[in-house]
């Protein structure tokens, strides 16, 4: 069966990367190729009941709980949205995925990346992104960009999202291959000329992984 692809958004709040998924998915769409766009947390239905939760909850909530939550909207983000998709030949393009995990609760919370990793490839069924860009900005800019309006996550602090770049940093070294990062402080033009290119230059030779 013809296979589609799937494709991830990382990096800081603030960062650009879900306008840089929307003008990939205009690009794919303007050479008719059926594109899916989705987010985490998030995607849809349930999911966006979770993603309220995460970013919304007042009270205390503890960090393996936060994890679960990611990882339960993962696990249905993938069996409703992605996977279907992903089978039916569609190009997905997926706002943060199991990449922020290991940043976030991994490099940032401090939890056991082994773990994540194991919960992660639960979550997934063992499927990961075909490709996945980082748009690596520094803390200071990416906090200017979110404003003063912040959600639960984006309170976190300077010291944490220092570790959860240096996370995403130390990700993309482990896997060059599937991990692209981009300057995000660039112009959202050269950026997109930059997703445009990589995408291009690799969709040939991306081998698939069945689910
Ligand atoms: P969102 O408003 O989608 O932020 P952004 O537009 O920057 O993507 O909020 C998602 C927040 O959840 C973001 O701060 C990152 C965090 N997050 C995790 O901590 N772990 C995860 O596994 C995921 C998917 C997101």
């Amino acid at each position: 069966m013809k296979k589609g692809l799937f494709i991830t958004f990382e990096g800081a709040d603030g960062c650009g990367k879900t306008t840089q998924m929307k003008l990939l998915a205009e690009y794919l769409e303007k050479n008719s190729i059926p594109t899916v766009i989705t987010r985490e947390p998030g995607g849809k239905g349930l999911g966006e009941k979770v993603r309220e939760i995460l970013l919304n909850y007042e009270g205390p909530v503890s960090d393996r709980c936060e994890s679960f939550l990611f990882l339960a909207d993962r696990a249905q983000n993938i069996d409703i949205i992605v996977k279907p998709a992903v089978e039916a030949g569609k190009i997905v393009l997926c706002d943060r995925h199991i990449d922020s995990t290991v940043a976030y609760q991994g490099y940032g919370r401090g939890l056991d990346i082994e773990r994540i990793n194991m919960l992660n490839n639960i979550a997934t069924n063992g499927k990961k992104p075909d490709l996945t860009f980082v748009f690596d900005i520094d803390v200071e800019t990416s906090m200017k960009r979110v404003g003063s309006e912040k959600d639960r996550m984006e309170s976190a602090g300077i010291e944490f999202h220092n570790r959860v770049r240096k996370g995403y940093l130390e990700l993309a070294k482990q896997e060059p291959q599937r991990i692209k990062v981009l300057d995000a402080t660039k112009s959202i033009e050269d950026i997109h000329k930059e997703v445009v290119g990589i995408y291009n230059s690799i969709k040939n030779n991306i081998k698939f992984t069945d689910y």
